[in-house]
């Protein structure tokens, strides 16, 4: 049997991995550190002195962590209170057992590179939390709320498109175009994710809609069409009661969450789904996921927003959330650094939840290195093995390509866009749609 192949690694001098780490999550760490301080006053209006003191205490507790970082220093336990401290802890000294040295320690630059990333997270939400009364002082907030309102134009636009599709007169091939085209409208908002962008505005300025047929050529997996075969299948044939459920595992908030929103919407409204299951983050995680907050929030902001078509989207949607059409959870399993072929070991009732999915959507890049375990992979080998035995129900990853890993493609291809395109893996200008399940 070949070895299964390695960590992407910072170690690896030069990666995409050890750019990330040398530059861009130290600058990431700064702008959380900046934006403390810009609050600061509204702290003391709302807390006094002891708002003041929390937010020096939390300021010298990350920029302990930027030092720890940038100077590759081990990595340490974690010392609060929260729901996953313990597993935390459990897979530092597995990460540990690894290295076979008593004297050799998992740090920043060398261990593996989505083990350290979603550890970075995990220490900023330590320092928040360790720093009452700001304990929920979500840092990347008004980053994630910049980026929806900057994108209001765009917000727009797919609001009145969706509104003014008349899905009930679609035939089954304009119902399946108008599916493709919400799958890409997705698919691109992905590009919006603002760790990429070191915390800076990432918002979607142009008209996706019209750009769609210029942006095919850098789909480079493709299975759109199995995602159909999957949906409509099932609504021909499912019985009037029966639950056709698609759960979304969510990834940026944001004008990528209104992407997806669009997409859930049409799938019940065309009743390709009955019921949407979204899947979130507990706590602020790589600058724009969503968390319930997020995604309360820009529910919020599209009802409340001053464009007819908005307004009703944002109706329609808050009526899906309170029919139990729209279901929203979370689990401390999305912000923990396992590769998703472990969830039926680590999370078992994650994993049982998610078996109750005709389809699983994964959005963006940081899911699908979860799932396909951050490894070094030929970029030629299938996608079903490197998910390595993860299967709660059919699946399909959907992501634009911003970490050097991607399997799956026909031979010559990786080699034809590195040769034309160097930057090709990390840019976010390549999407796919990569589905595994019975076809
Ligand atoms: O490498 C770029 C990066 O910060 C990765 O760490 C992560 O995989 C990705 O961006 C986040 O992107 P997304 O929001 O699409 O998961
Ligand atoms: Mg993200």
């Amino acid at each position: 049997m070949a070895e299964p192949p390695d960590f992407l690694s910072a170690r690896d001098v030069g990666s995409f991995a050890y750019i990330t780490m040398k530059d861009r999550t130290p600058q990431i760490l700064t702008k959380v550190i900046d934006t403390l301080h810009r609050h600061k006053s509204e702290f003391f209006e709302k807390y006094g002195e002891v708002g003041m003191e929390a937010e020096k205490k939390a300021i010298s507790l990350l920029s302990k962590l930027r030092n720890e970082l940038q100077t590759d220093k081990p990595i340490i336990p974690l010392v609060d209170k929260w729901a996953d401290t313990d597993i935390w802890n459990q897979y530092l000294e597995y990460q540990r057992s690894l290295l076979n040295d008593s004297d050799r320690k998992p740090s920043w630059f060398q261990s593996p590179w989505l083990f350290v990333e979603c550890y970075m997270y995990r220490r900023i939400h330590e320092a928040i939390i360790q720093s009452p009364p700001l304990d929920d002082f979500d840092v990347f907030k008004e980053s994630k709320d910049q980026n929806f309102l900057e994108s209001q134009e765009s917000v727009n636009v797919l609001c009145t498109y969706l509104q003014q599709l008349t899905i009930e007169d679609l035939d089954e091939n304009q119902l399946k175009d108008e599916f493709f085209k919400l799958l890409q409208i997705s698919l691109w908002g992905n590009k919006c994710d603002l760790s990429l962008s070191g915390g800076e505005s990432s918002s979607q300025k142009t008209d996706l809609l019209n750009s769609l047929e210029d942006l095919k050529p850098f789909i480079l997996v493709n299975d759109m069409q199995h995602l159909w075969s999957l949906l409509s299948k099932l609504r021909k044939t499912r019985k009037k009661t029966s639950i056709v459920r698609v759960d979304f595992v969510l990834d940026n908030s944001g004008f990528e969450l209104i992407t997806d929103f669009i997409l859930a919407d049409f799938l019940l409204s065309s009743r390709l789904a009955t019921e949407i299951h979204f899947h979130g983050k507990m706590i602020p995680w790589f600058v724009s996921d969503t968390t319930l907050r997020d995604f309360n929030w820009v529910m919020e902001q599209v009802k409340h927003g001053n464009h007819e078509h908005q307004a009703k989207c944002g109706g329609d949607w808050e009526k899906y959330v309170q029919a139990g059409r729209w279901v929203y959870h979370d689990h401390v399993f999305w912000t923990l650094p396992y590769a998703y072929c472990a969830m039926f070991q680590v999370a078992p009732d994650l994993y049982a939840e998610l078996q109750k999915a005709c389809l699983i959507i994964f959005k963006g890049d940081l899911n699908y290195r979860k799932l396909a375990g951050d490894k070094k992979w030929e970029f030629t080998v299938p996608f079903h093995e490197a998910l390595n035995g993860f299967h709660p129900a059919p699946l399909c990853s959907i992501r634009t390509l911003k970490a050097e890993i991607q399997v799956g493609l026909p031979p010559g291809l990786a080699e034809q866009l590195t040769a034309s395109d160097p930057s090709w893996l990390t840019t976010g200008k390549y999407g796919i749609f990569q589905f595994d399940g019975p076809v």
